[in-house]
């Protein structure tokens, strides 16, 4: 590899600094200076300039933010000095209370404070020395934690190196802060974990712990962390005097602050700021449970000192706890637009922090068996952000004996197709073509590349279709004329002329595409291509029993059931029989030419020199097909050892066998 010179050298420096400083208008001040795509591409110059030029690699590369190796184990770390935890108080007496002592102790008339939201996350500690991040951990009992430094890496506000600004940067800083999971990203986790059937997480700081005390840093990196910081440990090189003066520094330093924060001159001003704090708590895109308040002097604080574990100088004011008792009435099952059922709890209304809440999520069938949740159930909620309530626990002590377990339907509640569970699934799902709550998911799926490929069939004229009643089942969009189409917003005559075209086009298609269209699950592409070689036409697959599925390389049990069900259920035939009354022709795609085009094959017995896979690979190979058992119809029966009643009825049939040697002459290689 040829050494980098000056300018490559000088180049990758200077992508890496432009990297981090879009990382940080992004992450930390939220005013991006540039688009998705060109931030990708300055990204993509600088991994490709990389892996040009290996003797160039740093390990704070923006590039370098996910480790590749999941950790073992994690190690602990001793801080230098200990992380506090925090008294709280509740009410405005209390407060009053916090701010009389500090006085009095300080023997002055007036003390002047910091508020910052208490934000719900987790508390780490990052030390950089000579601006260099080096470690990264947990706050752990307080004296030692755990060193989650890769994991804290993957974080996107937090910066591999400092930055020069106003203020130098110091030889040494500890910096400490909350890790936590926003909102917006902890409903997309618990969706996607809801669907995947893993269980969720109650809160974001639930979410967030659990994504940072991953081993895998890959996974904590897929998951939108974000640090806000609210306070250092030790600081070498660099003189701050008052908290506010470190939240500026940390800004400065390329390090985000907690937002939202403000200088109080009085325990009024506190109160005021409390207040502001818990009006707006829903519209926060983080969760907080309440308000922070530290004597501004840092000198002070050190005065001040601490006491069993917590400093006399801060203090937590809670909001009020979104946490509510309540009965279940009754618990229905969902069902979501890809089909998966989801049970829901309907409570007696029951006011949650503010809100009357009257449907919790149970999730999953495993979560509702993992807290046996029943019917007439008491049990403890808890609201965090706007989410719609989780189901804490049961209150078990105040079980009648008269609650009734809840099952799944095996019909689906919306459309009455069946509802199954594939094996190693959580989920529940509809197989309906044409389920109600499915159909614009199905739709949009349908006119998908790599399935019928309709061009002009997005999202937006999909809601109207389906909104307006025009289309039932995937089949009616065929039946959609002129006149109705420019009846749609945003529907010219060209467009809808263009849409036309292209379902007419559609028509012409292959078994393969349409396969994939259709949606059946675990048939993506691959094996929707290696089922059309193998049937030859949708009518024959259509038919095929599970036994018959599994001689399809790469269709296993479950694949096979999974593929049955859907053809089996009378919802999806009425549907397919739609499409090819509408003109919908799948050709079959050709299967590779060969010596042995159009021959059926059945296999007997062990063979010696290669395994049956490979057999049947040999044989499509050349054109020719496996089939399951023997028939007037098969060509060859390949006799192994061991053969048995295949064998016999060969011979009564009078279909011509195999021996291995006979076979290997006849797709040697
Ligand atoms: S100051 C000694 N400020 O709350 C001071 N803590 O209940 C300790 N927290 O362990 C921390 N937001 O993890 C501080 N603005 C904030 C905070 C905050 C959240 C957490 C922190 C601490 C816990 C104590």
């Amino acid at each position: 590899m040829a050494r980098a010179s000056r300018d490559v050298r000088q180049e990758v420096e200077r992508l890496r600094r432009e990297i981090e400083h879009h990382n940080y208008r992004y992450y930390v001040l939220d005013d991006p200076l540039v688009s998705d795509a060109e931030y990708d591409d300055l990204f993509r110059r600088l991994e490709r300039l990389e892996a040009e030029h290996p003797e160039l690699a740093s390990p704070d590369s923006p590039t370098r933010r996910v480790g590749a190796k999941p950790l073992e184990k994690f190690e602990t770390v001793r801080h230098r000095h200990p992380m506090l935890s925090l008294n709280n108080v509740t009410t405005r007496e209390e407060m009053a209370e916090f701010d009389a002592r500090i006085r009095k102790f300080l023997n002055l008339e007036r003390v002047e404070y910091v508020g910052e939201p208490k934000v719900d996350g987790v508390a780490v500690e990052l030390v950089y020395e000579d601006g260099v991040l080096v470690t990264g951990s947990t706050r752990g009992d307080g004296v030692v934690g755990e060193n989650v430094t890769p994991n804290i890496r993957t974080i996107r506000s937090v910066p591999l190196r400092l930055q020069h600004g106003p203020k130098p940067v110091p030889e040494l800083l500890e910096v400490r802060g909350e890790v936590y999971l926003p909102l917006d990203a902890f409903r997309r986790l618990n969706r996607e974990r809801e669907e995947a059937g893993q269980p969720v997480f109650a809160n974001p700081r639930n979410a967030a712990a659990g994504s940072l005390k991953q081993l895998d840093p890959r996974i904590t990196a897929s998951r939108a962390l974000a640090l806000a910081c609210h306070g250092v440990g030790e600081v070498r090189g660099v003189k701050l005097g008052r908290h506010g003066e470190a939240l500026e520094a940390f800004q400065a330093w390329g390090l985000r602050p907690v937002p939202q924060t403000r200088v109080l001159d009085s325990l009024d001003a506190a109160g005021t700021f409390f207040a502001e704090l818990e009006r707006e708590r829903d519209a926060l895109p983080y969760e907080i449970d309440g308000i922070v308040v530290k004597v501004n002097d840092l000198g002070l604080q050190r005065r001040l000192g601490e006491i069993s574990r917590a400093p006399r100088w801060a203090v937590a004011w809670k909001f009020k706890p979104r946490q509510a008792t309540t009965r279940i009435v009754n618990i229905l099952a969902s069902v979501g637009r890809t089909g998966v059922l989801t049970p829901v709890a309907e409570l007696e209304p029951v006011q949650v922090g503010g809100v009357t809440v009257r449907n919790a999520s149970l999730h999953n069938m495993d979560e509702v068996e993992r807290k046996d949740v029943r019917v007439g159930d008491t049990v403890l909620l808890e609201r965090a952000g706007d989410v719609i309530p989780y189901v804490v626990k049961v209150v078990t002590e105040r079980r009648t004996g008269r609650e009734k377990r809840f099952h799944m339907p095996a019909a689906c509640p919306v459309c009455g197709a069946k509802v199954v569970r594939a094996e190693g699934e959580v989920a529940y799902r509809c197989i309906g073509l044409a389920c109600p709550a499915q159909l614009k998911q199905q739709l949009r799926f349908f006119g998908a590349r790599g399935a019928l490929d309709v061009e002009g069939l997005g999202e937006k004229l999909v809601d109207q279709l389906v909104d307006r009643g025009l289309v039932r089942d995937v089949a009616d969009l065929y039946r959609l004329d002129a006149d109705t189409l420019v009846a749609l917003e945003r529907m010219g005559k060209k467009s809808a002329a263009n849409l036309r075209a292209q379902l007419e086009r559609s028509k012409q298609t292959t078994l393969p595409h349409l396969l994939v269209a259709l949606g059946i699950r675990q048939v993506g592409e691959a094996t929707a291509k290696a089922l059309a070689e193998h049937f030859g036409t949708l009518e024959r697959l259509m038919d095929a029993t599970e036994e018959e599925l599994q001689e399809v390389r790469d269709v296993g049990p479950e694949v096979a059931a999974s593929i049955r069900r859907f053809f089996v259920e009378k919802q999806n035939r009425k549907v397919i029989k739609k499409l090819l009354d509408a003109g919908v022709r799948p050709a079959a795609i050709t299967r590779p030419k060969g010596p042995l085009a159009g021959k059926k094959f059945v296999l007997t017995g062990t063979l010696e020199s290669m395994t049956r896979p490979e057999a049947q690979r040999r044989i499509e190979a050349r054109g020719g097909r496996v089939q399951a058992s023997v028939s007037k119809e098969t060509d060859y029966v390949v006799v192994g050892a061991d053969a048995g009643s295949k064998l016999a009825k060969a011979q009564a049939l009078g279909v011509r066998t195999l021996e291995e040697k006979a076979f290997l002459k006849l797709v040697g290689e």
